[in-house]
C-alpha cells in the first residue's frame, strides 16, 4: 500500500522532521513531492495552516485539519470512566468543517488556487509532556467526521511543601479512582499545570500526524488550539459532585422485561415505595450504522463501536409502568460503580477481535471491538445485525453498582454477572448458529453441529466413526464432499466458505486405548479453488489442546492434494492411504487416510503425530467453530 510505505519512510525520517507546523518536513521519500507551507489563516478564531501540493497545474492547496476547540464545542465536563477507573475530561476538537473551509477559500482568493481541500491525515498520535500532570487517554476521530474526541486524564500529584527550590511534585498515581475525585479536583484547581486556564493544560498536549495530499507528505506536530486563543472556563468549580449516597438496604423484587432487554429491580427497605434499577447495559441494535465501523489512529486499527444505554427516561417510565401494582413513589437507577468486561476468545478467533476497549459513565457505555481491518469490522457488524444475541453471548460483563459498594457488609450487595441478550425470539434458522440450535436435538453421532460443554458451537467438517465410507477419493469428490451421516467429508468449497476470515478448528481423536485427544487451532482458514484450497492457521491453542505438539505445523500453508492431484511435496496421497490432505512430507497427520481395523501406526492410515510418536486413531472428527 502506497500510504503504508509513506508512513514507514516517514517513521524513519521522524527525527529529522521539523517541530514547527508550517515547515517542510522530511517525512516523504527524497524523490517524492513535498508540501510547501504557504499561509496561516485565522478562520472564525481557529488557526488554519495551508500548504501547496506543488502540482504543475496548481496551485492546489491542502489545508491541515483544524484541531481547534471552538466556542460552540465548549461544555467540557469532568467524567469518570468506570472501566478504567479514570477521571477524565472529554474535549471535543473540531477537525474538518465545511463552513470554515469555505471561509478559508475566500481568504485565499489572492493566490488564485485551482483547488482548496482538506489534506488526508494519517497516523495521528497525541501525547502530553511527560512532566505535566496531564495525560492523554485517547484521541478518537474518523476522518469523515467534523469533530474528534480528545480525552484528557490527570495524574494525581502531591505538591510537597518543601523549601528546597528543586523539589519536584511527586506523582502518586497514574489513574484516579473515584474516591479520590474530590481531592484531585481540589488539587487540579491549585495545580501549576492546570492553572487557572485550561489553555495551559491543552498546551501540554501535542498532536503529531502525517498529512498527505496528492502523494505529498508532510509531518505536522501541533497543538489543540482554542478558538481566538480565548481563556476557557472549564466549569470545574461549578460542577458539583453529589456526595455518595448513603447505604441502602435492598431487596430484589423482580425482573422487568423491556423491549430488547430486561432490567432487575430492587426495593429500598428504608424508604417506602422507592425502587432502584440495576444498570442496564442494553444495546440498541438499530444504532449500529455503517458509521459504527471506525478507525482508531492511535492503535492503527479499525474497530466496531457499540453504544450501550445504561439508563434513560424511557426505560425508567417503562419500568415504573410495569411496577404499577406496587404503587412506586419513585424509581431510580443505581449508579454503576465498577464494570469489568471480557470477550470470549471464540469470538476473537472468528473475527480477530482484539482486546475489548470500553468506557462507561453513568448514563451510557461505549464498547469498542477492535477488529483490525475494515473488512473484518464490516463482517462483524453484519454478523451482529443478523444475530445480535450472538455478540452478547461472547461479551460478558461483570457489574457492581454503587449502592452495592456502599453496602458491602450488608446482604444487599449486588455483584451480578450476566450476559447481554437481545429479545428471546423464537429460533428462526437464519444463521448457522441458530440452525445449530435446531439441529442439536438430533442424534449426536449424525448431527452436523455439536456443542461443547463450554457452550461453544462447532460444525463438523469431517468425521470417521465406522469406516464404511472410503476416503480414497479424487479431487472433484474432495472438493464437493462425500459420505453419510457418520462418516463424511463436507467438501473443500464448503470448508473454504466456513473458514473465511479464520475460524477455530478443533480436532477430536479417539485412540485404540479408548483415551481421547483433542487439538484446537485459531485462525484456521482454507483458501478458495484458485489457491488450491491452501490451508493456514494462526496458532495451535495450547491451553485448549490435550496434545502438546502441533502436528499440522509442517502442513501450514500447503495446497490440498488428492491422489489425482498431488500438490504437496512428496507423493503422499497417491501412496497407500490415497486420502486427500494438505500434505507435506506425508508424515505428521492423516485423518483422511485408510480406516484401520486395528492399531496401525503407519502414515497411510488415520494417524496424528503426538510428540514422540504417531498415534493410530480409532475415530476422528474435524470441526470448525461457528
Ligand atoms: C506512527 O507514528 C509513530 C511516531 O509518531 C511511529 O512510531 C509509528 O510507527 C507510526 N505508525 C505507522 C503505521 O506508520
Ligand atoms: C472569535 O473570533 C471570531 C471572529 O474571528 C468572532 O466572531 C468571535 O466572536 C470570537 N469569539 C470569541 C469568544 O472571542
Ligand atoms: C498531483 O501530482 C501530480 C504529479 O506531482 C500533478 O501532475 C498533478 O497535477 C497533481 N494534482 C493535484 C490535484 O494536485
Ligand atoms: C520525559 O521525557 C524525556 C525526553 O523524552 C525523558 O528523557 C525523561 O526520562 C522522561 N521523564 C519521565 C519521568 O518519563
Ligand atoms: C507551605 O508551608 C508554609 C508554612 O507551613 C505555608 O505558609 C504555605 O502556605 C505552604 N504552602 C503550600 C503551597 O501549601
Ligand atoms: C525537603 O526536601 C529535602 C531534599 O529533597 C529533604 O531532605 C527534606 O526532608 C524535605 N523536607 C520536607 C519537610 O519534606
Ligand atoms: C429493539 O430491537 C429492534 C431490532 O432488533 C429495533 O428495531 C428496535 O428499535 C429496538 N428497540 C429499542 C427500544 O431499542
Ligand atoms: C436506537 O438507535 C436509533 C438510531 O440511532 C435511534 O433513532 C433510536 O432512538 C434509538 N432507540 C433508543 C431506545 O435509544
Ligand atoms: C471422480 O470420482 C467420481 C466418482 O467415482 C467420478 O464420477 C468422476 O468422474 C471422477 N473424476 C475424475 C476427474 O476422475
Ligand atoms: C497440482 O497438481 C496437478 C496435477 O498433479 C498439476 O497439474 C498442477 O500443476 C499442480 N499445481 C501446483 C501448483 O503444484
Amino acid at each position: 500500500m502506497q500510504l503504508f510505505q509513506l508512513r514507514v519512510s516517514a517513521a524513519l525520517a521522524l527525527l529529522l522532521c521539523s517541530l514547527a507546523a508550517g515547515q517542510v518536513s522530511q517525512c516523504a521519500p527524497a524523490d517524492s513531492p513535498r508540501l510547501r507551507f504557504v499561509a496561516q489563516l485565522s478562520v472564525n478564531g481557529c488557526a488554519l495552516f495551508v500548504h501547496d501540493t506543488g502540482a504543475s497545474d496548481g496551485p492546489h492547496l491542502a489545508v491541515e485539519p483544524l484541531m481547534c476547540v471552538t466556542d460552540s464545542l465548549r461544555g467540557i465536563v469532568p467524567r469518570f470512566d468506570f472501566i478504567t477507573q479514570q477521571l477524565y475530561f472529554s474535549v471535543p476538537v473540531l477537525m474538518r468543517d465545511a463552513g470554515m473551509l469555505a471561509e478559508a477559500q475566500r481568504q485565499l482568493r489572492d493566490l488564485s488556487p485551482r483547488s482548496v481541500r482538506f489534506a488526508t491525515v494519517t497516523n495521528i498520535s497525541v501525547s502530553a509532556n511527560n512532566r505535566s500532570s496531564v495525560r492523554v487517554l485517547s484521541f478518537l476521530w474518523t476522518p469523515d467526521e467534523p469533530v474528534a474526541t480528545l480525552r484528557l486524564g490527570f495524574k494525581r500529584i502531591v505538591f510537597k511543601n518543601n523549601s528546597s527550590k528543586f523539589s519536584r511534585p511527586k506523582i502518586l498515581q497514574e489513574s484516579l479512582p473515584l474516591r479520590h475525585f474530590q481531592s484531585v479536583y481540589t488539587q487540579l484547581k491549585r495545580s501549576d499545570d492546570f492553572g487557572s486556564s485550561p489553555q495551559e493544560a491543552l498546551e501540554k498536549v501535542k498532536i503529531s500526524a502525517f498529512i498527505i495530499a496528492n502523494g505529498s507528505c508532510h509531518e505536522v506536530q501541533s497543538r489543540v488550539m482554542l478558538q481566538n486563543d480565548s481563556m476557557f472556563d472549564l466549569d470545574l468549580h461549578r460542577q458539583r459532585f453529589l456526595p455518595l449516597p448513603t447505604c441502602r438496604q435492598l431487596k430484589f423484587i423482580r425482573t422487568v422485561k423491556l423491549e430488547n432487554c430486561s432490567a432487575r429491580v430492587h426495593q429500598t427497605l428504608d424508604i417506602e415505595g422507592h425502587f432502584l434499577i440495576e444498570p442496564l447495559l442494553c444495546h440498541n441494535v438499530s444504532s449500529l450504522s455503517s458509521e459504527s465501523v471506525r478507525y482508531d489512529y492511535s492503535r492503527d486499527m479499525h474497530y466496531l463501536k457499540l453504544d450501550l444505554v445504561l439508563q434513560d427516561e424511557a426505560t425508567r417510565d417503562a419500568v415504573r409502568t410495569q411496577l404499577a401494582d406496587l404503587s412506586p413513589r419513585s424509581v431510580d437507577f443505581m449508579r454503576l460503580w465498577t464494570a469489568e468486561r471480557s470477550v470470549s476468545s471464540s469470538l476473537s478467533a472468528r473475527f480477530e477481535v482484539g482486546p475489548l476497549m470500553a468506557s462507561a459513565d453513568w448514563r451510557s457505555a461505549q464498547v469498542r471491538l477492535l477488529c483490525r481491518t475494515l473488512t473484518d469490522c464490516r463482517d462483524l457488524r453484519t454478523a451482529v445485525l443478523a444475530e445480535p444475541a450472538d455478540l452478547w453471548r461472547h461479551v460478558q460483563w461483570r457489574v457492581k453498582s454503587l449502592v452495592a459498594e456502599q453496602c458491602l457488609s450488608k446482604s444487599s450487595q449486588i455483584d451480578s454477572s450476566w450476559r447481554m441478550k437481545a429479545s428471546e425470539d423464537a429460533v428462526s434458522c437464519s444463521s448457522l448458529k441458530s440452525c445449530a440450535k435446531l439441529h442439536s436435538a438430533t442424534d449426536q453421532r449424525t448431527a452436523v453441529f455439536q456443542m461443547l460443554p463450554d457452550g461453544r458451537w462447532f460444525v463438523k467438517i469431517q468425521q470417521r466413526l465406522t469406516g464404511r465410507v472410503s476416503f480414497q477419493r479424487n479431487w472433484t469428490e474432495y472438493e464437493t464432499g462425500f459420505g453419510d451421516g457418520t462418516d463424511f467429508w463436507i467438501g473443500l468449497s464448503a470448508i473454504h466458505s466456513l473458514s473465511q476470515g479464520g475460524a477455530t478448528l478443533r480436532v477430536e481423536m479417539k485412540l485404540w486405548s479408548g483415551s481421547e485427544l483433542h487439538a484446537e487451532y485459531a485462525g484456521f482458514q482454507v483458501g478458495d479453488a484458485s489457491t488450491g484450497y491452501r490451508m493456514t492457521y494462526r496458532e495451535m491453542l495450547r491451553d485448549r489442546s490435550s496434545v502438546s505438539i502441533d502436528a499440522l505445523k509442517t502442513q501450514r500453508g500447503m495446497r490440498f492434494s488428492t491422489m489425482d492431484k498431488e500438490n504437496g511435496s512428496g507423493l503422499c496421497s497417491s501412496t497407500p492411504g490415497k486420502g486427500g490432505w494438505w500434505f507435506k512430507n506425508c508424515y505428521k497427520a492423516n485423518p483422511n487416510g485408510r480406516f484401520p481395523s486395528r492399531e496401525r501406526r503407519n502414515y497411510g492410515y488415520m494417524i496424528w503425530y503426538s510428540g514422540s510418536t504417531i498415534v493410530s486413531l480409532r475415530e476422528v472428527r474435524l470441526m470448525l467453530q461457528i
